[in-house]
């Protein structure tokens, strides 16, 4: 899973996201029809962002339409995140903010979809009483009938997790910006009970969706003029249809679909679609998935395989399933089937009791691997989970933020290094927009997820341009359009 969210506690070195992403809770474009006005704001994961279009796809069914202007607001919905604790510090500074509106406002619908409607639910409704409305992440269906109970006076609240609701037949709204790049849930939940991880608690168990609505929403965006989509889950390597976990066939008068095949029937929807995926899991990544890859050159080259610590024995602690030598073994699969691939990380520092020495073997495998990209993080507990209950969390703050540094300059120069590699290479870049910092010059990236800057032209989003490279920096590279 990877996240949008770049907060005191988190970093990110190598990718260069939308600013309204970066560190902003996201907003959603203006939807036309529907007369009340609801103002959207998502926070976290890539998941959630997803979530919040089907959230706007079925209140738009229901006379809602969305707005920019949280002055005009009739609801004001905020799909949360409580991955960290500061996650859920700046949506809660954010809703009191939205309650001073409403004491001038009383008509005005504040309520809180995602993980902290789960986590929270009691607090914020009964105790705090800042919210009037409470959706967990399984329960959006029922947000037209919620609000209808608010406006009878009532506090409305479900947070019930299911087994089976992964929105299949929702067509989302699109709410990002740029109509070229968008997010395909391909299932929700996860199984695995990292120790460490809220998720599990917040989104339930692991389903997969209907690999016939995930084709056919791909092939649909595609005739919309979009060119690349992500294809989302907590663990894409178990999507799993029609076959159980352990592989037994389930109906054989049907086809199976595991996540390779998925992968390659959308890939065959058209070889300008662009397919991605994250995140992947390193005890369950197949070779079988990075051979479809390598087939088919429409499927970006780059993989997200978060190892979270480089020592076995944090690994254990943490519940991952592998120890790093069964990770390095995925990386030389992933060198020799793709071998043009980036591949990103996820580091967590000063987990339970982690001493000098095994934060050392993080920076050791970090530097074995030569990652293009991290996010990193320090450890934060969270109530309920494995670790809260089983570990102490005794790692000093400053020492979990001075490891957190280290790693940081460790990817920085990693990254760097990446950048300088692609100097005199040609890359094929898929346009997204004008570059924040010049309108002269567009923003794209390549396969391998690296932010190219190139002179703006004739050209325009939704282009595929290939582009010598030849400045860098640690987080994008720059050129020119080879014709
Ligand atoms: N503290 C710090 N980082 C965490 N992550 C998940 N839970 C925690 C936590 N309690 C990180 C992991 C995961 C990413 C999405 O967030 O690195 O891969
Ligand atoms: Fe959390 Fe682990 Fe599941 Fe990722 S795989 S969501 S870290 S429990």
């Amino acid at each position: 899973m990877i996240e949008f969210e770049n907060k005191e506690n988190s970093a990110e070195v190598g990718a260069e996201i939308d600013e309204s992403i970066q560190g902003q809770p996201m907003m959603v474009a203006p939807l036309s029809n529907g007369s009340k006005k609801l103002y959207l704001e998502s926070y976290g994961c890539q998941m959630n962002f997803a979530d919040s279009e089907v959230v706007a796809s079925i209140l738009s069914e229901n006379g809602y339409s969305t707005t920019r202007n949280i002055d005009e607001a009739d609801v004001i919905l905020m799909n949360t995140c409580s991955i960290r604790d500061n996650a859920e510090q700046r949506v809660r500074n954010k809703l009191s903010q939205h309650n001073k509106r409403k004491k001038q406002n009383p008509e005005l619908i504040i309520g809180i979809l995602g993980c902290m409607a789960e986590r929270l639910k009691k607090d914020l409704l009964e105790q705090e009483k800042l919210v009037d409305l409470v959706a967990g992440p399984d329960a959006y269906r029922e947000l037209p009938s919620l609000i209808q109970e608010v406006e009878t006076g009532q506090k409305a609240v479900n947070v019930l997790l299911s087994r089976e609701e992964t929105y299949a037949d929702i067509a989302p709204v699109r709410l990002g910006k740029g109509g070229v790049t968008a997010f395909i849930s391909i299932m929700r939940g996860c199984d695995n009970m990292c120790s460490f991880c809220v998720v599990p608690f917040t989104r339930g168990r692991e389903r997969s969706r209907d690999p016939e609505s995930i084709v056919a929403e791909a092939k649909d965006l595609f005739a919309n003029g979009y060119r690349e989509v992500t294809l989302l889950g907590q663990n894409v390597d178990s999507y799993h249809w029609n076959i159980t976990k352990k592989g037994d066939v389930i109906d054989s008068e049907k086809p199976v679909v595991n996540f390779a095949r998925l992968m390659e029937l959308v890939a065959q929807v058209d070889p300008k679609l662009r397919v991605r995926f994250s995140t992947s899991h390193p005890k369950d990544m197949t070779d079988e998935v990075l051979g479809v890859m390598a087939k088919y050159h429409n499927i970006c080259k780059y993989i997200h395989l978060p190892i979270q610590s480089g020592n076995d024995e944090i690994l254990k602690k943490m519940n991952r399933g592998y120890t790093s030598e069964w990770y390095m073994n995925r990386i030389k699969a992933i060198k020799r089937i793709v071998p043009e691939a980036y591949i990103s990380t996820d580091i967590i520092t000063g987990f339970c009791g982690e001493t000098e020495e095994q934060h050392q073997d993080t920076m050791k495998l970090m530097q074995e691997v030569g990652y293009e990209f991290a996010y990193m993080f320090f450890y934060s507990e969270r109530p309920k989970t494995l670790a809260a209950r089983k570990f102490e969390d005794d790692i000093p703050l400053e020492v979990k933020k001075r490891r957190l540094n280290e790693v940081q300059d460790l990817q920085h120069n990693l990254a760097f290094d990446a950048h300088q590699r692609t100097v005199g290479k040609i890359c094929e870049v898929l346009i997204e927009g004008v570059s924040k910092r010049s309108k002269d010059h567009l923003f794209g990236r390549n396969s391998q997820n690296v932010t190219v800057i190139l002179p703006r032209e004739n050209y325009k989003p939704g282009d595929y341009v290939n582009v010598m490279v030849d400045e860098f920096t640690s987080a994008t590279v720059s050129g020119s359009v080879v014709k």
